[in-house]
């Protein structure tokens, strides 16, 4: 049964993105397509007086500029009325935020309409916006993940008042946002009351009810498709004002439209992760057990919608402690809306937690990784349930044997390498494990090849393989004789490729549909009398090779295409709907890690050079070790740009971005990123979902920057608690 899943097959699609044969949404051929290109505001608050469009609209090649004078109507009742309010773009002249949308320029080049774009005026009357937390209110919201904003367990304020040691700092993390290789591009095409989009997303089912809702067509008349996305990284989790501008633009002038943002308009209206302030007071006794515990987080959202950072919640769980108190708190400023980005919450909230687990190893004159021990979580002491599976105690052994932990000195600036100071630190991660209702179709025919198909989105980190090695084995037809479908509204249902779900989640319908799909064809074998399987029992029949037979005798059976072809040769298909049971209710369940990053830094110049990060990770079931390992290296990569390089910076005056472009807001290249290696810590876990995973697309970041922020103390005795670690604050 478990041929394929655990080995580490190639990418099926792997060769169609080196030749460049894989279609991407920009890419689509769409003869006589329109490229619009979006005008931004200039402005973070106020409203626009007057557009002069005459300039822009005499270029050569301008087919249209759609404005708030002109553009279509949305629909702002029923199902748009709620979270879409914050997409009602072009519908009224008021300006919330910088670089919001306020054109576009449709052209029949992209370039023609990024030019005419240069060419507009747009009259404002300014207002002063809210740019920082202090120009705000904190309020807090309504739930975070479903629950109360704020967690409590006992009275954590009296029990840090008397603990016997206290650390009690406040951590800061920047805004971040996500670059992708791939930026959002989106095409849109009406045909009557139909409308068809090819769009750079995560989810093409949410995709769509926004756009079937905000046009007031039925959901069925949207057909959105997503084959390849270069990145996601919950940035394409959403259905951004691009999306809706293209349909509109499609719409308004009656021809299919693109448009395809460019790199700077990455900082735009797209989403970003929001900075946060996280105060973390930990209370322990002399022996460095928790007595108290304290987290307060307050990020930022925008005026329009209502995102929270949920930094928190990690903490409620982590580390035993009987007292807790876990709030967090937003403000509404003059800023775009964040969003999800890699590990939301867990990202900077491990980054504060995990440096304050740091600051008590250090007060109590504990090793890093003994302090962890003694506050080992044996249950989830906010859910009050039992973990499904926890193998923490092994990523950290296996860990700190891989990295060799045992050759650090404990003192700050104890280790040297010629004039650099040498750091070595770790941290500890966790993600939850989720999992959505998702439906998949498996198809046999009758050359015995299997076409296996998920509205799913494959977003870069090969979901495409990875399924195709679920169906393999409950099919037992080889990887080969399989063709994945996935990120078409016309396949079956399946949730956004978002919070490290979509494995457990597209990976239960599979195999459930494949083997529905198997299923039956054993009974048309069994019911034929022509067949070395007449009247077997369905329970003792397998599948190998493209071949049923009995498994007391391989020898009686034969192929899925002997099978279909004699029962007349049509294909049998299988269908499956999978979803959570109550095993949320049982269990609490989780992904755990440990990190390591060993750095350089230069006393004089206070540069850090990370020279060595080490993962491990226990997450279930891995269907595909070597895909793994890429999204394990890959969030530690993001990590070490969080730690020292990723940083967006806006104006406090006047509420713009002054860092929208990769020269300015820094991420790690290659001569940045040292030897990494994730170790993939086993770990059978029977409760989760049928095929046992619990995801490995967010855990890699958990816990990576403060890994290296540790690493830094340990280097230096500085505790950089701002991100990101850059050289001015090492020299202070
Ligand atoms: Mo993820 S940040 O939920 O795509």
């Amino acid at each position: 049964m478990t041929a394929n899943i655990g080995a580490p097959v190639d990418r099926v699609d792997g060769r169609l993105k080196v030749t460049g044969a894989a279609t991407y949404s920009a890419e689509w051929p769409m003869p006589g397509v329109a490229h619009g290109f979006m005008v931004l505001s200039t402005i973070a608050k106020g409203r626009i007086r007057a557009i002069d469009v005459s300039r822009a609209g005499r270029e050569p090649g301008v087919i249209a500029v759609m404005t708030s004078r002109n553009a279509p109507r949305l629909v702002t009742t029923g199902q748009a009325a709620g979270n879409d309010k914050a997409q009602m773009v072009l519908q009224s002249d008021e300006i919330v935020y910088d670089r919001q949308p306020v054109a576009v320029v449709l052209a029949d080049t992209f370039e023609r309409a990024q030019y005419a774009a240069s060419l507009f005026t747009v009259h404002y009357d300014v207002e002063a916006p809210q740019t920082t937390f202090a120009m705000g209110t904190p309020y807090k919201p309504q739930a975070v993940h479903g629950q109360d904003a704020d967690h409590q367990r006992g009275d954590a304020v009296s029990a840090l008042a008397v603990a016997a040691v206290k650390v009690d700092n406040v951590y800061t993390t920047p805004i971040e946002h996500h670059n992708p290789m791939e930026p959002h591009a989106t095409i849109a095409r009406w045909d009557g009351d139909t409308l068809t989009v090819y769009d750079a997303s995560q989810g093409v089912f949410g995709v769509r009810t926004r756009l079937a809702g905000m046009f007031g067509v039925a959901p069925e008349n949207v057909r959105v498709i997503s084959k390849y996305i270069g990145g996601g990284f919950g940035g394409k989790g959403s259905a951004w004002p691009h999306v809706i501008l293209t349909a509109m633009a499609a719409k308004m002038i009656g021809r299919a439209v693109k448009i395809a943002l460019w790199r700077p308009q990455m900082w735009g209206s797209v989403g970003y992760r929001s900075p946060t302030v996280q105060r973390v007071a930990l209370g322990a006794n002399a022996d460095g057990t928790l007595v108290s515990t304290i987290h307060e987080v307050h990020s930022q959202t925008s005026q329009i919608d209502e995102f929270v950072e949920s930094s928190g919640i990690l903490t409620t769980m982590l580390y035993a402690s009987p007292a807790l108190l876990v709030t967090h708190r937003l403000t509404r400023l003059n800023v775009g809306t964040p969003t999800y980005m890699r590990a939301p919450g867990e990202s900077s909230g491990s980054f504060a937690l995990e440096s304050a687990m740091d600051e008590l190893a250090y007060a109590v004159q504990l090793d890093p990784i003994e302090l962890r021990l003694r506050n080992y979580a044996e249950t989830d002491q906010d859910a009050k349930l039992p973990f499904s599976s926890k193998s923490l105690r092994e990523c950290y052994r296996a860990g700190a044997d891989a990295f060799d932990w045992k050759r650090r000195t404990p003192a700050p600036g104890s280790m040297r390498d010629g004039r650099m100071l040498v750091g070595i630190g770790m941290a500890g991660a966790t993600y939850p494990t989720n999992r959505s209702a998702a439906s998949a179709v498996a198809r046999i025919d009758a050359q015995g090849k299997a076409v296996v198909q998920s509205g799913g989105v494959d977003i870069g980190t090969g979901s495409y393989t990875a399924f195709s090695q679920v169906a393999a084995d409950a099919l037992g037809i080889p990887v080969e004789q399989i063709t994945f479908g996935l990120g078409d509204t016309r396949m079956p249902n399946a949730p956004n490729a978002g919070g490290s779900q979509l494995t457990a989640s597209v990976g239960s319908a599979v195999k459930l549909a494949a083997l529905a799909a198997r299923n039956k064809v054993a009974q048309l074998a069994i019911a034929d009398a022509n067949s070395p399987l007449f009247r077997a029992a369905p329970e003792a029949i397998a599948a190998t090779g493209g071949r049923l037979f009995l498994q007391s005798d391989p020898a009686r059976g034969e192929t899925y295409a002997a099978i279909i072809a004699r029962s007349g040769g049509t294909p049998v298909e299988g269908r499956a709907d999978a979803k959570p049971g109550d095993e949320k209710k049982q269990y609490s369940m989780h992904a755990f890690g440990a990190q390591f990053a060993e750095v350089r830094v230069d006393p004089d110049l206070g540069t850090v050079r990370v020279v060595r990060q080490l993962g491990a990770f226990a997450a279930g079931r891995i269907i595909n070790a070597k895909l793994a390992r890429s999204q394990y290296i890959g969030g530690m990569t993001m990590g070490l740009g969080m730690a020292l390089l990723e940083e967006t910076r806006r104006d406090d005056r006047t509420g713009r971005v002054m860092t929208a472009n990769l020269a300015e807001y820094l991420l790690p290249v290659h001569a940045d990123v040292p030897a990494t290696e994730a170790i993939l810590v086993e770990e059978v876990d029977p409760h989760v979902n049928e095929i046992g995973v619990k995801g490995i697309g967010e855990i890699g970041i958990v816990g990576a920057a403060a890994a290296i922020a540790n690493a830094v103390y340990h280097a230096t005795g500085k505790r950089i608690r701002d991100l990101p670690i850059t050289p001015d604050k090492l020299l202070v």
